[in-house]
């Protein structure tokens, strides 16, 4: 079997061995008898799988103790609404700074919320050019962010997936210092791709199928005392509150998904935990700058140097005609998952954590070669 070098956005490559862990339990999990798909989400079997993805996420990212993690469905998108849900009340704000294309969606539910619930919603744009989503270039310095001291929470996208932008790479770039105010930050496609000081937010949340197992679960990292502020008058299925006290049990859970993440995190530790990893992304992504910044000019980056992704490279070719032959000899050199999204064009190249340092040498120096030829 020859896989794919795979650079696809999302859902994405998934480490090998999680794959092949996963085959070789497929039929019988355990020596149940049973796929751990067919076992009931209350007993033994699974419940070890689901304590021990929690465990693993806890382990990995230092999760502090007064912090819950939940595995949750609807994808990022349902979270969207759902935090605007639990913390909006009447004439309160939300503060959201807006730096590309998923922060804008976050923003449009919250606007739903809000005003379903007479609340504000103060947006900081920080694209150049007003929304368009062409024109998101970069993260703000924490100099630039305006907070008040009154909101219920100040929500970020930390690495948005389209325009390649990503807070926290470069030490000008860090997340905004917030005080008070609950720092909630959507992670989907860069959750743990190094260690982070979780005390200085009040939730994560990340859709799985980026950077730690497959779509159909979102990971929630949240504060005891935030979920303790959520509302009580919007349906159970929505408060976190009823998730945490009931170990993300009150409903089914993608039990198939929770499986692929402990496979994943857990070979995940395997590699040196985040610590290791932040090693090896960051060398992934100086690799294919470096190809960037030394072709003069052939492939531009439009993103700002400071707000460079680690984990989307976005670039472009000298014409769009230029860029449809260097993802289809890509594709013949095995290599897929190379067109920019539709809504801004070019090239990204997604190299979340289970896309090696090898694949990345692999297409740096097919960049290089497809510069010559030219
Ligand atoms: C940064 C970011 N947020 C949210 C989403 C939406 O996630 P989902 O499709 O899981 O709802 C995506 C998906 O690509 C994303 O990249």
């Amino acid at each position: 079997m020859a896989r794919k070098i795979n650079f696809n956005a999302g859902p994405a490559a998934l480490p090998l061995p999680a794959l092949e862990r996963a085959a070789a339990e497929f039929l019988d999990f355990a020596g149940s008898g049973m796929s751990v798909m067919e076992h009931s989400h209350r007993g033994k079997e699974y419940e070890a799988v689901h304590d021990e993805a929690t465990a693993l996420v806890k382990e990995l990212l230092n999760v502090p103790e007064n912090y819950e993690v939940l595995f949750l469905q609807g994808g990022a998108t349902a979270l969207f609404a759902q935090i605007a849900m639990n913390f909006l009340e009447k004439d309160t704000t939300a503060q959201y700074v807006i730096t590309g294309a998923w922060g804008e969606k976050a923003l449009g539910e919250a606007k739903a919320v809000a005003a379903m619930f007479g609340a504000n919603i103060a947006v900081q744009n920080v694209g150049t050019g007003e929304g368009k989503e062409k024109s998101y270039t970069r993260v703000p310095a924490p100099s630039e962010v305006k907070v008040d001291p009154a909101a219920a929470y100040l929500h970020v996208t930390s690495n948005e997936t389209i325009h390649g932008v990503e807070f926290g790479v470069d030490p000008s770039r860090a997340f905004p210092e917030t005080g008070g105010v609950p720092l909630v930050a959507d992670m989907s496609s860069d959750f743990l791709w190094r260690p982070l000081d979780v005390s200085k937010f009040g939730i994560l949340y990340a859709g799985a199928q980026k950077n730690i197992g497959p779509s159909g679960v979102v990971v929630v990292v949240i504060s005891k005392a935030l979920i303790e502020k959520g509302r009580k008058d919007i349906p159970k299925i929505w408060q976190f509150r009823i998730h945490a006290e009931n170990k993300s049990l009150y409903n089914t859970p993608p039990t198939f998904g929770v499986y692929m993440i402990r496979n994943v995190l857990s070979w995940l530790k395997d590699q040196g935990g985040l610590a290791g990893m932040e090693r090896i992304n960051r060398k992934k992504a100086d690799r294919l700058y470096g190809v960037i910044d030394g072709s003069n000019g052939f492939y531009r980056s439009p993103v700002e140097k400071e707000s460079r992704s680690v984990m989307n490279v976005v670039f472009r070719l000298p014409s769009e005609a230029l860029e449809e032959q260097f993802i289809a000899e890509a594709k013949k050199a095995g290599m897929v998952g190379l067109k920019g999204h539709r809504s801004v064009g070019g090239i990204r190249v997604s190299t979340y954590n289970a896309v090696s340092y090898d694949w990345v040498d692999t297409l740096s120096k097919f960049m290089e070669e497809f510069q010559k030829g030219k």
